[in-house]
């Protein structure tokens, strides 16, 4: 497949990654841990209850990439990550209080920083606090962030025996140059090796991170990467537009700027690796940032309109709510997100006063409710049903959208939508752009900032 470079230079600007809406810098502190807990009463009192998402946050890494920009802290302290998973077992109690008990979790996963630097007995011990607090589907979809630098068979073993069934693995690149500069040394016999115990142990999908715009990254080199990646054959692949924030990680600064890749270098990075994916590697692109087999349940998921859309990206199946653990974590209830507070001491602070560790959230209203509904279809199925969504809202959709309407004309012009009376459909290039098509919806663009709150939408 070919993206023309001209679109993509004319349409590549800062956007939400719409992981929810409205987007996490609308979150606000000024909301009280017990009216939280009266939503997840609320939530769990409804006549209809779907099942559960849950999402666990472990932020510890043994050494710091220098581009990162998750949640995470450095530490050497075995104590240290055995007192978070004490009070995580707290946190999960204590929601697990409010959880009718009928629901199943039909979904999980652990995120990080690096879930796998916890001790193979950590993980299968976690997994047990979690199974005696919820109720598992059969078959749950559970999945697993892992770091190949350091780990070891036992690790993959005791996430086969804990049940997880999807794990992704942090690549990146694997050029030594860039390696060096990013301080990620991780040569690709090692990534191959995970990748065999993994298939061995028989995880039922392996995904890569990779990321473009790194220091140093040339595409001669990088198509390198990405031929050795497909070698590997992962049925997932994530390609990650690298997000140079040095205003907000302090760490990036450590990495020079004069060694990025230019943006136009940067947008010949992201061309040729979708190229050489989705023809030699036979990859399919699902949409921002994700790719997978034709064969894969995320490709059958597009096929079948059933693609689902939460913080941890794009998936088959979710719960219709999703609960998060530990610091930062994100839960999204019916119609509010909350996020946890940022730090241990607030954590431990929160949870030892028997208090949910409540940081920020936002109560979605409902034409908040109306425009996550048309921005998620539009991300998920690719297509807008204009007679459903007044059925839905009981609004007349063009009055109601004339502005989004109207600015979604440029984009049709340009080959990236179509729109009728009936539906809003987003074309096979188009999915490119899908940011910048839910931008149209959006009604929180405009907020002041004097640094872009948001990554490039390409
Ligand atoms: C929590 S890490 C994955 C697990 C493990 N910690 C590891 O690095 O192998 C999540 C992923 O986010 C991506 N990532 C981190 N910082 C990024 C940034 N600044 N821009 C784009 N992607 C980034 C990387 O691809 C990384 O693998
Ligand atoms: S990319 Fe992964 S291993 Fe590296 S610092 Fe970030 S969370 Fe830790």
């Amino acid at each position: 497949m070919q993206v023309p470079l001209a679109l993509v230079t004319k349409y590549n600007r800062p956007g939400p990654r719409y992981t929810s809406y409205p987007p996490a810098p609308h979150f606000r502190p000024d909301i009280d841990a017990e009216a939280i807990v009266r939503l997840l009463q609320e939530d769990n009192l409804q006549p209809k209850l779907g099942p559960l998402s849950l999402y666990v946050h472990l932020p510890f890494c043994r050494s710091l990439c220098y581009y990162c920009g998750c949640h995470m802290m450095v530490t050497h302290r075995p104590e240290k990550i055995a007192q978070y998973l004490k009070y995580l077992a707290r946190e999960i109690a204590l929601v697990a209080r409010w959880v009718a008990p009928e629901r199943q979790v039909v979904q999980l996963h652990w995120g990080g920083g690096t879930p796998t630097y916890l001790a193979p007995a950590q993980i299968v011990g976690l997994m047990e606090v979690l199974r005696a607090h919820f109720s598992f589907a059969d078959k749950a979809e559970l999945g697993i962030e892992a770091d190949p630098r350091g780990l070891t068979k036992a690790h993959l073993e005791a996430a086969r025996q804990a049940g997880f069934n999807r794990i992704s693995f942090g690549v990146q690149d694997l050029d030594p140059k860039v390696q060096q500069a990013i301080n990620r040394i991780q040569p690709y016999e090692q990534v191959a090796e995970v990748t065999h115990w993994a298939r061995e142990l028989g995880f039922e999908s392996i995904s890569y991170d990779l990321i473009y715009g790194l220091p140093h990254q040339q595409v001669a080199q990088f198509e390198q990467t990405i031929r050795r990646v497909i070698a590997l054959g992962p049925d997932r692949i994530s390609l990650f537009s690298y997000a140079h924030v040095p205003w907000k990680k302090k760490h990036q600064r450590l990495i020079q700027e004069a060694w990025l890749p230019s943006p136009a270098e940067k947008l010949q990075l992201f061309l040729r690796a979708v190229e050489l994916l989705t023809t030699e590697g036979g990859y399919r692109y699902i949409g921002m940032d994700h790719f997978a087999r034709p064969e894969d349940p995320l490709s059958r998921a597009l096929d079948e309109g059933t693609l689902q859309r939460n913080f941890q990206g794009y998936s088959t199946h979710g719960g219709t709510e999703l609960y998060a653990f530990g610091i930062s974590a994100i839960s999204q209830l019916r119609d509010a997100y909350v996020q946890n507070v940022l730090t241990l001491p607030e954590y431990y602070a929160a949870l030892d006063a028997e208090r949910l560790p409540v940081g920020k959230a936002y109560r979605l209203t409902e034409e908040d409710l109306l425009r996550r509904h048309v921005i998620m279809s539009l991300m998920c199925h690719f297509r807008l049903d204009i007679a459903d969504v007044e059925r839905r809202f009981g609004i007349a959709f063009a009055e109601h959208f004339a502005d989004a309407l109207a600015q979604l004309r440029a984009l049709e012009a340009d080959g990236l939508v179509v729109c009728t009376p009936e539906a809003i459909t987003v074309t096979e290039i188009g999915r490119f752009f899908i940011r910048n098509v839910a931008m149209t919806f959006d009604a929180y663009l405009s907020v002041p900032s004097d640094r872009p709150l948001y990554s490039q939408t390409v």
